[in-house]
C-alpha cells in the first residue's frame, strides 16, 4: 500500500532522482553507472536504472553478467525497501519519525578504494528520495579467494529516532532453473549435520532465534546449488555464511520466474533497532563466495580467505592442547592438575588446558549449579594459584590455558547475589535457567565493564597463555533492566555488539594469548566471533565415530584449523580411530593419561609427534578435498594439499560395513611423482596398504586410487603421498614452533 496519491510521489521522487544523482555524483540520468564487484573467476554485478533505484545483473561468472540497456525488472532490486511498491520481502523496512513506514532508496553515489592489492571496498550510497535517511551499501571484495562481504551501514538526519524493523545485511537474486539448498543443523552433540533439499516457490528460512548461543540448532552458513544438488568437483555452487553470533535469518524467497531472492541478516523477528540521528547502524557482514567448481572449490575460498582474513592468526599452526574436561570434569584439585601436567608433557602437549571449576569459594564451582560469575580462583582446591600451576606446567615445557563463560552468572553466585538486575530476565516472570545459569544482560554498560575486568583478570594473570571462552546457555526471556521499555527489541543486537567490542578488546590487548571459541559444544560457529578467536570447540561429541560426520559438516565452511578436535574415549573406538580422526584438524587430546597404559600412551605420544611433524601444516594450511562422504559411503575419505601440491595426506575412515573400493586423492600435480606411504600405524606393525612405499605419479594416483585397508567400522589410515619420495622434513627442534 502506498501511502500517498500516485501522482504526486511520482513526481516528487523524479525531482530529488534528478537533483541527487546529477549534483551529488555528477552522473547523467541517462547514463546509468555499471558497478561490478569482480574476484578473479566471479563478479556481481548491479546498475542504477533511469529510475534511479538500484538494480542487480547478476552474480557468479564475470562474463555472464553483462550490461543491459533496458530497465531491470522490479524484482531484481538489489537492496529492495518496504513500502515503495516492492510487494515481495524486503531487505529494508524502516519506521520514519513522522509514522511512514515506507522507505525509497534511490542511488547517489559509489566510491571505490583499493585496501590492498587482493581487497577492494566499494561504497554505495543510497538516499531515500523525500526522508533525510541514507543507506551505504558496502562491498569488500577479497580478489583470489573468490568472497565478496557484504554489509550495509543506515543512518539519518530526522527530528527523532526511526525504527528499524528489517535490515539485511545482503539480499542477492539468483536466476537459475533449480535451486538446492544445503543447511548444517542439529543440536548439542549432533551439530553441523547435513541437509539438502530443491527449493520451490515460497520463502524457506534457515534461522535462530536464540540471541546468544545462536548456532545452537543450525549455524548461519548454507551452500546453494545451482540446477542440481550440490557435487563436489562441479557445477556452481553458491557459499554463504554472515558473520554474527546472535539471531539471524536466512530467507530464500523465490518467485513465480524463478528468481531466488537470498536475504541474509540479522533475525528481524522479535528484534527491532531504535536509532537516533546521526547514529551509523552497521549490519553484520555476509560473506559469498562462488564456485564454478562444486561445492570442493567453495569450501577452499572459504578457508583462503579464512586463513587470511576470517580468524585470527590464520597463517600459525595450532598448538596440541591437553584438557582435562573429560578425564576429570569439576573432580579435581591442585595435586591431581599437576599430575596430569607429566602426561602432557608425556605426549608432547604444547598446552595444558584447565577446563570449568577452578573458581568459586562462598559458592564454590564443584558442579555446574553455583559459582559463575565469581571469577576468583578457588582456594580449597588450588590454594597457590593459577600462576603456580602454570609454572609448574611451564617446568615441564607446557604452556597453561584455562576455561571462562564471562558472559554468565549462576543465581547461587556473589555476583548474582550482589546484581540480580544484571541478570537477562522479563518482568513479572519466573527467571528460567538452563543449565542452572542466566546470561549477563551486556546492553548495561556496568555489566559490560565488569566482563572487561574479568577478561583483564584472567588473560592478565603471570602464566595463562590460552584462553576457552564458552557460552553455555541461550535467551529465552529477552528482557533487559537497564534498556528502557522502549528500547527492549534492541537488547539482542547491542548484546552482540557489546561483546565483540569486548573480544575486540581482548584479542588486540592480548595478543600473544591464544584463544579458542567455545559455546556448549558449537553453539558458537560464525565469523562474526571467529575474527577474535584462533579456534572452536565444534561440539561435546568427541565420539569418533560421530565425529566423522560432524567434522565433515563444519569443513565446508571453517579451515582444519579452526576446528578443535580432540583424541578421547568417547565411544570406546580403537585408539588409533581416534587418533586418525582427531588429526584431520586442530588436534588436542582429553584423557586421563595416569590411566592409560604404557603402550597407549607411547602409540598416544607417537601420533602428536607425527601430527606436528609431519601432518599439521599440511592440514592447517592445505586445501581441503572431500573425496567420499560419510552420508553416502560406508569408508569416507578427504584430503588435504600443501600450496605447493608437493604434500598431501589422504585420511580415509570406515564408518558402516561396506566395501567403496579404491580412493582416488584430488589436488595433486598430475606431472609429479609422489611416494606413497601409510603413518600413524601402531607400534610394531606393518602397512597392509597396497602400493605402500611405492613411487607414482600424481595422473596415476588420481585416476586409480589407492585401496585403502579398512574393511569394518572404525578402521582407518592416514596416509602420506610426498613430492620426489623424498621427506625434506625439519629438524624436530625447528618444527616445535614457538607459541605466543
Ligand atoms: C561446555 C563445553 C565443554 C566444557 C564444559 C564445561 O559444555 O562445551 O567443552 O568446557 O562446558 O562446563
Amino acid at each position: 500500500m502506498k501511502p500517498f496519491p500516485n501522482v504526486c510521489y511520482a513526481i516528487f521522487l523524479s525531482a530529488e532522482v534528478l537533483t541527487g544523482r546529477a549534483d551529488q555524483a555528477g552522473v547523467a540520468p541517462t547514463d546509468p553507472p555499471i558497478i561490478q564487484i569482480a574476484t578473479a573467476h566471479s563478479a556481481l554485478t548491479l546498475r542504477a536504472g533511469d529510475d534511479g533505484r538500484l538494480y542487480e545483473l547478476g552474480y557468479g561468472r564475470a562474463e555472464k553478467n553483462s550490461s543491459t540497456t533496458d530497465r531491470p525488472p522490479r524484482e531484481s532490486e538489489f537492496y529492495p525497501q518496504y513500502g515503495d511498491g516492492f510487494v515481495w520481502e524486503p531487505a529494508l523496512q524502516a519506521a520514519h519519525v513522522d509514522g511512514n513506514t515506507s522507505t525509497d532508496l534511490r542511488y547517489v553515489r559509489e566510491d571505490s578504494r583499493t585496501l590492498g592489492t587482493n581487497v577492494t571496498l566499494t561504497r554505495i550510497e543510497l538516499k531515500d528520495s523525500h526522508y533525510p535517511f541514507y543507506v551505504t551499501l558496502c562491498l569488500e571484495r577479497f580478489r583470489n579467494e573468490d568472497v565478496i562481504e557484504q554489509w550495509v551501514e543506515i543512518r539519518h538526519q530526522e527530528h527523532g529516532v526511526v525504527v528499524l524493523r528489517h535490515f539485511a545485511s545482503s539480499a542477492p537474486v539468483f536466476n537459475a532453473r533449480e535451486y538446492w539448498l544445503t543447511q548444517f543443523y542439529g543440536d548439542w552433540a549432533r551439530e553441523a549435520t547435513m541437509e539438502e533439499e530443491k527449493l520451490g516457490p515460497g520463502i524457506k528460512i534457515l534461522d535462530s532465534k536464540l540471541g546468544v548461543r545462536a548456532s545452537r540448532f543450525r549455524f548461519p552458513s548454507f551452500a546453494l546449488s545451482e540446477n542440481g544438488p550440490a557435487r563436489e568437483d562441479s557445477g556452481e555452487v553458491i557459499g554463504g555464511s554472515l558473520a554474527w553470533s546472535g539471531s539471524y535469518q536466512l530467507a530464500f524467497d523465490m518467485d513465480s520466474d524463478n528468481h531466488l531472492r537470498a536475504l541474509c541478516g540479522i533475525n528481524p523477528s522479535g528484534e527491532a533497532v531504535h536509532l537516533e540521528p546521526g547514529r551509523i547502524f552497521k549490519t553484520p557482514a555476509m560473506l559469498w563466495t562462488w564456485s564454478a567448481h562444486g561445492a570442493g572449490r567453495m569450501t577452499r575460498n572459504f578457508d583462503r580467505w579464512a586463513r587470511r582474513y576470517g580468524i585470527r592468526d590464520g597463517d600459525q599452526p595450532r598448538p596440541v592442547l591437553l584438557n582435562n574436561w573429560e578425564a576429570t570434569g569439576f573432580n579435581f584439585d591442585e595435586k591431581a592438575i599437576v599430575s596430569l601436567f607429566d602426561g602432557a608433557q608425556a605426549i608432547g602437549a604444547d598446552v595444558f588446558l584447565l577446563d570449568d571449576g577452578w573458581f568459586g569459594n562462598a559458592h564454590p564451582r564443584n558442579d555446574d549449579h553455583a559459582g559463575l560469575g565469581d571469577w576468583q580462583v578457588n582456594t580449597n582446591k588450588l590454594p597457590r594459584g593459577l600462576s603456580y600451576l602454570a609454572a609448574q606446567a611451564g617446568r615441564r615445557g607446557v604452556k597453561f590455558g584455562i576455561w571462562i563463560e564471562p558472559e554468565m552468572v549462576n543465581p547461587r553466585s556473589d555476583l548474582f547475589e550482589k546484581h540480580p538486575d544484571w541478570a537477562i530476565q522479563q518482568p513479572h516472570r519466573p527467571l528460567e535457567l538452563s543449565r542452572n545459569q542466566l546470561d549477563l544482560d551486556l546492553s548495561n554498560p556496568a555489566v559490560q565493564q565488569f566482563v572487561r575486568r574479568v577478561v583483564d583478570e584472567v588473560f592478565g594473570t603471570p602464566g595463562v597463555s590460552f584462553v576457552k571462552w564458552d557460552c553455555n546457555r541461550y535467551v529465552t526471556q529477552p528482557g533487559s533492566t537497564y534498556l528502557p521499555p522502549g528500547r527492549q527489541s534492541d537488547l539482542l543486537i547491542d548484546y552482540n555488539l557489546a561483546l565483540y567490542n569486548i573480544m575486540a578488546r581482548m584479542a588486540k590487548k592480548y595478543p600473544r594469548t591464544m584463544a579458542m571459541l567455545c559455546s556448549g559444544g558449537g553453539g558458537r560457529a560464525d565469523y562474526g566471533a571467529l575474527k577474535y578467536f584462533d579456534e572452536m570447540w565444534p561440539s561435546d561429541n568427541t565420539d569418533p565415530l560421530h565425529r566423522v560426520f560432524i567434522q565433515w559438516g563444519y569443513s565446508y565452511f571453517f579451515p582444519a584449523e579452526a576446528v578443535c578436535d580432540h583424541i578421547t574415549r568417547s565411544g570406546n573406538r580403537p585408539l588409533k580411530f581416534a587418533e586418525d580422526v582427531a588429526m584431520s584438524g586442530a588436534l588436542g587430546v582429553d584423557m586421563d593419561l595416569r590411566k592409560l597404559p604404557p603402550a597407549e600412551l607411547e602409540q598416544l605420544a607417537s601420533a602428536v609427534a607425527l601430527y606436528k611433524k609431519e601432518i599439521r601444516d599440511v592440514v592447517e594450511q592445505g586445501d581441503l578435498y572431500r573425496l567420499r562422504s560419510p552420508y553416502e559411503h560406508p569408508c569416507a575419505a578427504l584430503d588435504y594439499v600443501s600450496a605447493d601440491r608437493s604434500r598431501a595426506v589422504l585420511f580415509v575412515y570406515q564408518v558402516k560395513d561396506g566395501d567403496d573400493g579404491s580412493v582416488r586423492p584430488r589436488g595433486l600435480d598430475p606431472q609429479a611423482r609422489y611416494r606413497v606411504r601409510e603413518v600413524n600405524l601402531p607400534a610394531g606393525a606393518n602397512s597392509q596398504l597396497a602400493g605402500d612405499g611405492r613411487v607414482m605419479d600424481g595422473v596415476t594416483l588420481m585416476r586409480d586410487g589407492l585401496r585403502p585397508p579398512c574393511h569394518k567400522p572404525c578402521d582407518s589410515a592416514v596416509i602420506e603421498l610426498v613430492k620426489g619420495g623424498a621427506m625434506a622434513l625439519p629438524s624436530d627442534e625447528s618444527t616445535r614452533p614457538s607459541f605466543r
